[in-house]
This record gives structure tokens, C-alpha cells and sequence, in this order.
């Protein structure tokens, strides 16, 4: 099993260039997938979870070319053209690919099977299973839970769905399965929630109506390849923002080119109030018009503890690992709530995190929808990641500054979302260590 072995070492700072952006990569190869012509993108992130997307693509017939890890051409087939793959398409960790494209094979001619690993075949589907059918769609999950099988149904009829719960990807799905739909699909959210699917249609050329909390697409629009400049992740971004304040005095850690879709930026709110040094600078032309990008500039920072805002939770729902290791390094408690959703990520993120922190001495208050967490420090110790991305990513970042060496179990999974992040720890002075046979 990989690990990560930390002994404490202040990060100090410099600069990097973080991996692009997850959610918008998954997009760019679906959208380019269907689209007429040829999209190349730019930026491409070229981790696991996106290989998986485009691994299912070129299944049903897509022709896709790299000719660099981080640049890639997808011949795009049409609305219409995508075939019928061979065998059930494996989706890896993500959730993200899973229900995407449960939304663009409802409507399909043919049948699929989506499979995934262990961590994917645990998370809920019914979010997209039950809207879906009710568009028409025949999908089975097994209580709940993957496999997926998708008995494709080329007449769907758009429906005027309330999203119980705030998803891009449930929203995501429904916009997909509207271009094949009858008649107009709109999905009102709760909450707003990461917008990438919205700005890319409309960048393809579809017409997409957005107004409060409603966004509707109409039926059989064709989308015109385009080319697709990735930003940076703000989601991988993120650890370094922590490990930026952690530095000690004179350290600068500067990202540039990291995308600053005002549905992600949460996390720079919360590190904010909790007394974070992050200056923000938006970009022009660094990527494509529909995201705006900017330069992160994080200095030394003293962390206090805040109550997190609930409205802040779905724009900062994939940083809420880093926020727990922020709340237990910063002086005073920090009150989570409202974030229930996390339980339902690649791992349950308030269990694993908490069961972290106390391996590491923090003492936490488990709440259903989120945690007490004191602050004061870290201790060394043990803790396992749950295989959770994320997770292993934000005990790294903490443990920089434990009062001992840390390991962290079950590390695999970083290459999911951002295979290069050992070595950019590395590069800001972090003293981690890979250890394969752990
Ligand atoms: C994502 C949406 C979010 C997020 C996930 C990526 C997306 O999930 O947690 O990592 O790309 O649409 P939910 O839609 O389940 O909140």
C-alpha cells in the first residue's frame, strides 16, 4: 500500500503551476465527444479519474489523440454518433464520470454498463437514477449503488426538476440527457453549485438558459467543437494556499493561471476568515473566455478559528478536507455544518477526517452534517486516507507542521486528481516521502 511519511518541516515558498482543472477536463472531453469537429484542449488534467472519461469515450467510437499529457484532441461524432461499446465502461473513483454520463447514455441507441472501483461502487446514484426516469430513462443500480445499467432510450422527454440536493453533477447529468430529450429540461438548485457544464454548452454553441436558480436547455442543439483551455485547479490549488500560510516569516507561494469560477472559490473565503494572507488577481487570456482564471499570491498566516458559513459549503465542497486540517492547526474551534454531503464523497470525508485528527491528538465532536474540531495542532502519528484522494493531500499539507513525523495510508488514490502532488510538495521545501511498500 503507498503511504506518505511527513517529517515536520515548515513548507517555504515559491512558485507552482497546479495540474488542470478536474470538473472542467471531464467536460471538455464529454462535450468535445459530441460536438461537430475538432475540440483540443489545452491544459488537460492527466489524472486517473479523467483518463477514465476518455478511456469510455474512445469505447463508443471517439477518436482521441495526446500528443502531450496535457494536450488533447478529441474528433468529435455528433450528437448522434457515439457507439455502442463493447463491454461495461469502468469509471474508476469518479463520481464525477459516472454521473455525467449516466445524463449523455440515457438518451443513447444502445445499452451500457458503468462500472467502478470500490470507493465509486459505495456512492449513492439514485440522485441521477430517479430525475433520469423520470425523463424517460431505464437505469438500474444495485440498491442504490453502482454498477449502472443503462437501457438507452432515444425518446426521453424533458422534464422541470428541483434538485433535492445541490449537485453540478446531478444538474450536470440532466443537462446532458436534455440534449436528447423532447422539449425543454430545467433543473432549479438549491444552492448554486459549480456552473463549468453551463459556460461549456454555451461556449459549443448551445443555447442554455439560465435565470436564478433555474437552468434549461432545449432539445437536439448541436454543439461546434471548440478549443478548450483548462485553468489550473483551485481544488489543488487549495492545499498549497494552506501550505502558503504555514511558511514561516518572508515565505510567498504563488500560483498563477488557477481558475476562479466564482461557484469553487469558497475555499478562498473560508481561509480568508480564518485570517489567511491570499491575495487574488484576476488573469485575462489565459484561458477559455467562459472561465475566469487569476494568480494566487499566500503569505504567512496566522489561522483562527471560524464557524464556516453553510452557504459557503456548496463552493468549497471539495476543499473541506484541507478546512479540517486548517481548523485543527488554527487557534480557537471551528464550527462545521450543513456540509452532510461530504459523507457521500470518495470516502465519508467528516468519519475519515475525524478519525485522523484524533490519531493525531485533535479533539472533535462529530456532528450528522459536520464537526467540532479544536484547534492547537497536530500531533504525529498514524492516519489512513480511506483511499480518499483529498484526504491524503490535506494530512500531507498539515502534517508539515506536526510536533512529529506523520504517515499516511493508502495514498494511491492522489493520482486521481493530481499525480504530481508529492513532487510539488517536495519543491516547496515539504519533507515527504513516498513509500511504496508500506
Ligand atoms: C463535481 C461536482 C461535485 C464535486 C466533484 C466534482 C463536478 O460533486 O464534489 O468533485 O465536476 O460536477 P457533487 O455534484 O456531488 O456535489
Amino acid at each position: 500500500m503507498t503511504a506518505f511519511v511527513v517529517t515536520p518541516r515548515a513548507p517555504a515558498g515559491g512558485r507552482l503551476q497546479v495540474p488542470g482543472d478536474k470538473s472542467i477536463s471531464h467536460r471538455a472531453l464529454l462535450l468535445g465527444a459530441i460536438a461537430d469537429g475538432t475540440t483540443t484542449i489545452s491544459g488537460f488534467l492527466a489524472g486517473e479519474d479523467c483518463l477514465a472519461t476518455l478511456a469510455a469515450l474512445q469505447a463508443m467510437g471517439v477518436q482521441i489523440q495526446r500528443p502531450e499529457p496535457t494536450t488533447v484532441v478529441v474528433e468529435g461524432v455528433g450528437l448522434r454518433g457515439l457507439q455502442a461499446p463493447a463491454g461495461a465502461l469502468d469509471m474508476g473513483n469518479s463520481g464525477t464520470a459516472m454521473r455525467l454520463f449516466a445524463g449523455l447514455l440515457a438518451g443513447q441507441a444502445f445499452d451500457t454498463e458503468l462500472t467502478g472501483d470500490e470507493s465509486l461502487l459505495r456512492r449513492p446514484m439514485g440522485r441521477v437514477a430517479k430525475p433520469l426516469a423520470q425523463m424517460g430513462a431505464s437505469i438500474t443500480t444495485v440498491n442504490d449503488r453502482p454498477p449502472l445499467i443503462i437501457r438507452g432510450n432515444p425518446s426521453l422527454h424533458g422534464i422541470d426538476y428541483p434538485m433535492p440536493v445541490a449537485s453540478a453533477q446531478v444538474k450536470s447529468a440532466l443537462l446532458l440527457a436534455g440534449l436528447y430529450a423532447g422539449g425543454e429540461t430545467c433543473v432549479h438548485e438549491p444552492a448554486p453549485t459549480r456552473d463549468h457544464t453551463e459556460r461549456m454548452l454555451t461556449q459549443f454553441g448551445v443555447a442554455v438558459n439560465r435565470a436564478e436558480d433555474r437552468v434549461c436547455v432545449a432539445s437536439g442543439q448541436s454543439l461546434q467543437a471548440d478549443a478548450i483551455a483548462v485553468p489550473g485547479d483551485l481544488s489543488s490549488a487549495a492545499f498549497f494556499l494552506l501550505a502558503g500560510c504555514l511558511a514561516p516569516a518572508g515565505g510567498v507561494l504563488q500560483m498563477a493561471g488557477v481558475g476562479l469560477n466564482p461557484t469553487r472559490t469558497g475555499i478562498l473565503q473560508i481561509l480568508q476568515m480564518m485570517g489567511a494572507d491570499i491575495q487574488v488577481e484576476q488573469q485575462a487570456g489565459q484561458t477559455s473566455h467562459a472561465e475566469p482564471v487569476g494568480r494566487l499570491t499566500v503569505r504567512p498566516s496566522t489561522l483562527a478559528g471560524i464557524e464556516v458559513p453553510p452557504e459557503l459549503v456548496p463552493l468549497a465542497i471539495d476543499e473541506f478536507p484541507l478546512v479540517f486540517v486548517a481548523a485543527a492547526l488554527a487557534q480557537g474551534e471551528t464550527l462545521i455544518s450543513g456540509a452532510e454531503e461530504l459523507r457521500h464523497k470518495e470516502s465519508d470525508r467528516i468519519s475519515v477526517m475525524l478519525d485522523g485528527l484524533r490519531a493525531l491528538g485533535v479533539a472533535v465532536e462529530e456532528r450528522p452534517d459536520g464537526a467540532l474540531i479544536a484547534g492547537g495542532g497536530l500531533g504525529p502519528g498514524q492516519v489512513n486516507s480511506g483511499g480518499d484522494h483529498r484526504v491524503a493531500m490535506a494530512f500531507a499539507i498539515g502534517a508539515s507542521v506536526a510536533r512529529g513525523p506523520v504517515s499516511i495510508l493508502d495514498t494511491a488514490n492522489v493520482a486521481t486528481s493530481f499525480p504530481d502532488f508529492a513532487r510539488q510538495a517536495q519543491d516547496i521545501g515539504i519533507n515527504l516521502r513516498v513509500n511504496t511498500d508500506d
